[in-house]
């Protein structure tokens, strides 16, 4: 068991190295993960450094063809960050400790925020498509990313998790959005494995336990995200309606969702900019 563990902290220590090597010294505040609606983001991050993940060692390689696998550094709201510009699933078969290593790997460049966007169906019947929401909590439904032999560098064996998601940075969000007229929701975020979208049964029990949002993505990350002790800060683009009853067929497919998601991101943007200027 200390050997897994060893080895996991050595391949952390290795790519956390290369990076830091290519940054000509800069040292990132804050991480973001370009999830499905902020991809856009790394356009406008300036003085941009880009690191293929394929030129890291011990990094995983995205296995989708075409996706983008990139960690990009630079400037946003005056602020040097770093960006994921392609995040990994656990649906596409990495394990845990995988595709959790990127979030580990930023926390030792020293950033102490980590931002994430994702796309997510909607439970909260109030929710329409294109909606932009602050996630306030999360169920998680995913094996937990935490489980092995604790990696005692970098937190406590039994992390808290009444207050994943950070106040401050969600009532700054909320702000930033009141002063631009955006409208902002906050809800949870149920994160399921997929690859399957929700049965409506399985919407109808999301609903009932508490759930606004539903995905595939970010519970992992945040987990260790706060067993590193950084501040989270995630935010989900509604692209889909869940479906509570058994209908012919998914309703929410089309062009419309997709102007729609876009529009969201199109508001994203400069609230993220504005979120990582206030930091
Ligand atoms: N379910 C799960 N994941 C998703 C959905 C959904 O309806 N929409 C976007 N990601």
């Amino acid at each position: 068991m200390t050997n897994t563990m060893d080895e996991r902290i050595k391949k952390i220590e290795t790519a956390a190295q290369y990076i830091e090597s290519r940054l000509d010294g800069r040292k990132p505040v804050a991480a973001i993960i370009l999830g499905s609606g902020l991809g856009q983001l790394a356009e406008i991050i300036e003085d941009r450094i880009t690191i293929p993940y394929a030129e890291i060692p011990c990094f995983p390689v995205s296995t989708v063809i075409g996706h983008k696998g990139n960690f990009i550094c630079g400037y946003l709201g005056g602020k040097c960050v770093i960006a994921m510009q392609g995040r990994f699933h656990y649906y596409e078969g990495y394990d845990m400790a995988t595709l959790t290593l990127p979030v580990r790997v930023m926390s030792k460049l020293g950033v102490k925020v980590l931002m994430v966007s994702n796309a997510a169906g909607a439970l909260n019947p109030d929710y329409k498509v294109g909606d932009t929401v602050i996630i306030r909590d999360h169920i998680n439904f995913m094996p937990n990313p935490l489980i092995g032999p604790n990696m005692e560098d970098f937190g406590p064996r039994f992390p808290d998790m009444t207050c994943p998601y950070d106040l401050e940075l969600q009532e700054k969000a909320l702000e930033i959005a009141a002063g631009m007229g955006i409208k902002l929701d906050k809800g949870v975020y149920f994160g399921g494995t997929g690859p399957t979208y929700e049965t409506p049964a399985e919407v109808r029990f999301f609903r009932a336990i508490g759930a606004d949002l539903v995905g595939m993505s970010t519970v992992p990350e945040v987990i260790v995200a706060r067993h590193c002790g950084l501040r989270v800060f995630g935010m989900s683009v509604v692209t889909n309606v869940a479906n509570t009853e058994n209908v012919e067929r998914n309703f929410n497919d089309g062009e419309d969702v997709v102007q729609q998601a876009n529009a969201a991101t199109q508001r994203m943007i400069p609230l993220f900019t504005k979120l990582v200027e206030s930091l």
